[in-house]
């Protein structure tokens, strides 16, 4: 179809002006023929980019390779066409056909889509670019747009999404044309809903929750604990608690009953001290009246009032002292 379509287009131009040539729009990375504009010749037909030579086809079937880097990639392909592959950017430009005495000038544009790789979360920046290069020797310049998954088009070559939404998903289309001729370029765009982070299954943490290996470590219990709390399975559980907590409160409680019984012997201690002291206190006083009772006795001698008030026998026999 585009054979004949692009065969029928150079009869078409050959008729009109001689020498005009045809635009091909071409990908980074693909394959075109060129077709010269004649489909013989008696001597020789030469190919050029720009001014350097690709290859030069003999009558008797010998083909010369020129000084441009595409002969590399170039090869005949009919009687007087030529493929080119692995097209790179600086492919793009004039391409020269010089047959027996007409030189036919074509075009060659390269586009180049880059594009996200991969599906997107709805909100994430991402840009959409599609690049046609027509060389220096522009013949025309291409028109670039982007066809929306909606049927809608915009007239730019770079699309930015500031915050990529659901309905951005779908085939965007890349238009180039120039001079009637057109090219398309499919670009799937894949828009996900962010995936909810899910508690029950920690990639980075594969241990959490069984507890049963019995080399983890406590620090692995312990941010276990604080990642995500057991079920009522879990074997490390009592009563909806993990272990160590009852261990803590176990802990816990033996240092408040230790607490209480060294309270309790230290008042009693106190207690007894107290009494002791006391009682020292007691027997200090006891002993004082005695001196007093002879300070009493020595300045005021009231003798029949002091021995009926005291019974101390004790007291007296210091007297004689
Ligand atoms: C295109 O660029 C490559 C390097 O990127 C170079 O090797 C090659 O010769 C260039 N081709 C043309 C036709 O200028
Ligand atoms: C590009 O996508 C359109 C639909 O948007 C489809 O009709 C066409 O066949 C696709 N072209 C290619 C080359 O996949």
């Amino acid at each position: 179809m585009v054979w004949v379509s692009w065969f029928a287009s150079v009869i078409c131009l050959l008729g009109a002006l001689s020498a005009a040539g045809k635009v091909y729009i071409a990908e980074v990375g693909g394959k075109v023929t060129l077709q010269c504009g004649v489909t013989s010749f008696n001597s020789r037909l030469e190919w050029k980019h720009d001014n350097l030579r690709i290859l030069v086809f003999e009558t008797n079937g010998f083909i010369n390779k020129g000084s441009s880097e595409i002969k590399m990639r170039a090869k005949k392909s009919k009687d007087t066409d030529i493929e080119i592959s692995k097209i790179m950017e600086n492919d793009s430009g004039k391409f020269t056909c010089v047959g027996d005495r007409s030189s036919h000038e074509h075009h060659l544009i390269v586009v180049s889509v880059s594009a996200p790789s991969g599906p997107l979360k709805v909100g994430a920046d991402a840009t959409l670019e599609c690049k046609a290069n027509s060389g220096v020797s522009g013949l025309c310049q291409p028109e670039v747009k982007w066809r929306k998954p909606d049927g809608s088009v915009q007239p730019e070559s770079k699309v930015e999404f500031k915050s990529v939404a659901l309905t951005d998903t779908g085939i965007w289309q890349c238009l180039v044309s120039c001079q009637g001729e057109t090219f398309t370029k499919n670009v799937t765009i894949n828009v996900e809903e962010p995936t909810t982070p899910t508690l029950v299954n920690d990639p980075k943490n594969p241990n959490s929750g069984n507890g049963k290996d019995s080399s983890v470590s406590l620090v692995l219990i312990w941010s276990d604990v604080f990642a995500q709390p057991g079920g009522p399975e879990d074997p490390m559980m009592l009563l909806g608690l993990v272990w160590w907590i009852w261990v803590a409160i176990g802990a816990g409680s033996l240092v408040v009953i230790i607490l209480v019984i060294v309270i309790i012997v230290m008042h009693k201690r106190n207690k007894s001290l107290q009494k002791k002291f006391l009682r020292m206190k007691k027997a200090q006083l006891s002993q004082k009246p005695k001196k007093y009772c002879q300070c009493v006795r020595q300045t005021a001698a009231a003798k029949p009032q002091q021995g009926r008030r005291r019974e101390k026998p004790s007291a007296l026999p210091l007297q004689p002292l």
